[in-house]
C-alpha cells in the first residue's frame, strides 16, 4: 500500500506563525508536525509516500525528509498550487498511486494511543471499499461528522454539519483500494469551493464499502490548525515522553522497529543527533535489547 502525506494548504489560522513557514512544519514539542502523521502512516507499514504540498513550502519538506532513504523509505514530492481540498490529493497523487490501494494522511492530524497500530495494519490489509475512523470530540461541527442509522451502522458523512448528527468526526486518515481515484473524479467543488474528501467517503459509503471503526479512550486524536490546539499538542507530547521516556511519532525508531532500517543505520542516526535527547534515545533503542 502507498501513502499520501497531504501538507498543503496556507495555514491562515495560524498567521504570522505560518506566513514564512508552512504549518507542518512547525513544531510540536520537539518535532516537526509532519513527523506525526507520516509515523501513522510507517505503523500501517507503508514504506511509499508522496508529500504533497503548496509550492513555496516544498524545498522545506525535501530538506527534512530528503528521499526517504535514510529511513529506509521511498519519500517523493507533489505540488497543490492551491488549496483546492482534501479530494485533490486524490487526483494530484493519481499516477503515483498507480491504480492500487492508498492510505491518505493529513498533516496536521496526530493520533496517538496503545491499540493504533493494530488498527493500522487492519485498515492497511483490507483489500476491497474504504476505512474510516470515528473519534467522539465535544465539538464536531469543524470536521466530517458520522450519522447513525437506527441499528447503529453508520448512515451518513457530512461535512462541517450546523447540526451534527453525533458527536463522532472523522479524522484525517483515509485507506482507500484502488477506486479512490476515479471517485474523486466525480467530486464537485463544495460550498467553500473545495473538493471535499467526505463526498469521496460518502461515495463509498453509497456503495456499501465503506468501513468504519470508532475509536475508544485508548486513541487520542489531535490536530494542531490553531495557536491554542497546537500549544496543547505540544503539551501533550511532552506529558507522554516525559512520563513515559519514549517519543511520541519518532521516525527513525518507527523504522527501526518496521525493519525498514537495521540497528547499526539507526543508532548512526541517533549520533548525527547526539547533543539532543532525541539523538540520544536513538542510540539507546539501537544499543537496547529488542523486545525492549
Ligand atoms: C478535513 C476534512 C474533514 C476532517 C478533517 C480532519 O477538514 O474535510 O472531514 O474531519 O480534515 O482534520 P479541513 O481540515 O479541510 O477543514
Amino acid at each position: 500500500m502507498k501513502g499520501i502525506l497531504l501538507a498543503g494548504g496556507r495555514g491562515t489560522r495560524l498567521y504570522p506563525a505560518t506566513r514564512a513557514v508552512s504549518k507542518h512544519l512547525l513544531a510540536v514539542y520537539d518535532k516537526p508536525m509532519i513527523y506525526y502523521p507520516l509515523s501513522t502512516l510507517m505503523l500501517a507499514g507503508i514504506r511509499e509516500v508522496l508529500v504533497i504540498s503548496a509550492p513555496g513550502d516544498l524545498p522545506g519538506f525535501a530538506r527534512l525528509l530528503g528521499d526517504g532513504s535514510r529511513l529506509g523509505m521511498d519519500i517523493r514530492y507533489a505540488i497543490q498550487e492551491a488549496p483546492r481540498g482534501v479530494a485533490e490529493a486524490l487526483l494530484i497523487g493519481e499516477a503515483f498511486i498507480g491504480g492500487g490501494p492508498v492510505c491518505l494522511a493529513l498533516g496536521d492530524n496526530i493520533l496517538y494511543g496503545e491499540g493504533l497500530p493494530r488498527l493500522l495494519e487492519r485498515a492497511a490489509a483490507r483489500r476491497e471499499g474504504a476505512t474510516v475512523f470515528g473519534c467522539p470530540v465535544e465539538d464536531p461541527r469543524q470536521y466530517g461528522v458520522l450519522g447513525f442509522g437506527p441499528g447503529g451502522a453508520v448512515a451518513s458523512i457530512e461535512e462541517k454539519p450546523r447540526a451534527p448528527q453525533s458527536h463522532y468526526a472523522v479524522p484525517g486518515l483515509y485507506f482507500y483500494d484502488g477506486q479512490a481515484a476515479a471517485l474523486a473524479k466525480t467530486v464537485r467543488p463544495s460550498e467553500r469551493g473545495e473538493l471535499e474528501i467526505t463526498a469521496v467517503n460518502s461515495a463509498y459509503l453509497g456503495q456499501g464499502r465503506l468501513h468504519v471503526e470508532l475509536l475508544g479512550r485508548g486513541v487520542a486524536w489531535l490536530d494542531a490548525g490553531t495557536p491554542a490546539a497546537l500549544l496543547k499538542a505540544s503539551a501533550f507530547v511532552e506529558a507522554v515522553q516525559a512520563r513515559t521516556g519514549r517519543p511520541v511519532a519518532c521516525i527513525e525508531e518507527i523504522a527501526w522497529r518496521q525493519g525498514f532500517i537495521s540497528r547499526r543505520e539507526l543508532a548512526a542516526l541517533g549520533r548525527a543527533l547526539e547533543m539532543t535527547d532525541y539523538g540520544r534515545y536513538l542510540i539507546s533503542c539501537g544499543e537496547a535489547d529488542d523486545h525492549e
